[in-house]
């Protein structure tokens, strides 16, 4: 039985100030989460230490935005694994289309990225997702699973996250369809070969659309950008609701 994941990508919001207060709010609006699934927020690696302390003793995991592939080193601006495991770290977002975008990085980067969380006992969230040029030229299946092949390479998918998240779909307002992002899920899960793999949705996930997206049978949790930032907002999203009968 896979087990929901329901994860924020703050990005760059939320100072240590603002993460303080979120807490303060969220921790009501998970005081009574259904046991069948797991919160994870992702903040600035400044406000980790922050938010971490402030949701001690919450169900909430802690996740950092991304992970470097050595362990130290020469490599100014960049954050360790190490380092995130002092901070109570559990899972690191890996190949998000926004670093994928301004900073070039590629799927052996992102590979290695990957790896190294595993070897720390970090849960990687690998995001894959492709634009809208490449959806309208009927690239999407091929794209996804060239990001699914080369960035899982040697993973292990029972310690694992995927993220479907559409470039398309981020920031825009314009979700995709829960039903088609059911299929991309599923097709996933398949080149993933385990059926036990979590795979999520990403991409304008909010109140509205979200029981829709978790009462399809291939999609085991969201990753949220916008909506994750209003405690609110976030913890009606955390609290889905799927009709009775519905898997
Ligand atoms: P939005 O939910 O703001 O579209 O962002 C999605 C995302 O990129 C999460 O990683």
């Amino acid at each position: 039985m896979r087990k929901a994941v329901i994860a924020g990508n703050w990005k760059m919001h939320m100072n240590c100030a603002e993460a303080r207060a979120f807490a303060h709010t969220f921790r009501g609006q998970v005081e009574n989460l259904p046991e069948d699934r797991q919160v994870v927020i992702a903040p600035p690696y400044l406000a980790i230490p922050t938010l971490s302390e402030a949701l001690r003793g919450t169900p909430v995991a802690i996740a950092a935005q991304n992970v470097h592939w050595d362990k130290k080193g020469a490599y100014t601006g960049m954050v360790s694994a190490p380092m995130l495991l002092e901070h109570g770290v559990t899972h690191a977002i890996v190949g998000h289309s926004e670093p994928r975008k301004y900073y070039s990085e590629t799927d052996e980067q992102i590979n290695l990225r990957a790896r190294t969380a595993q070897i720390y006992g970090l849960i990687p969230i690998l995001c894959v997702g492709e634009s809208l040029d490449q959806r309208e030229a009927r690239e999407t299946e091929r794209v996804i699973h060239r990001q699914v092949e080369q960035g899982l390479e040697g993973i292990a998918p029972d310690r694992l996250i995927v993220a479907y998240e559409p470039i398309w779909a981020i920031g825009t307002g314009k979700s995709c369809a829960a039903e088609e992002a059911n299929r991309i899920c599923g097709l996933i899960r398949g080149w993933v070969g385990d059926p036990e793999v979590i795979v999520q949705y990403g991409g304008s996930v909010n109140p509205a659309t979200i029981d829709d997206l978790m009462a399809q049978p291939e999609i085991d949790g969201v990753l949220v950008g916008g909506a994750s930032l209003d405690p609110i907002s976030f913890g009606r999203i955390v609290n889905y609701q799927v009709p009775v009968g519905v898997s």
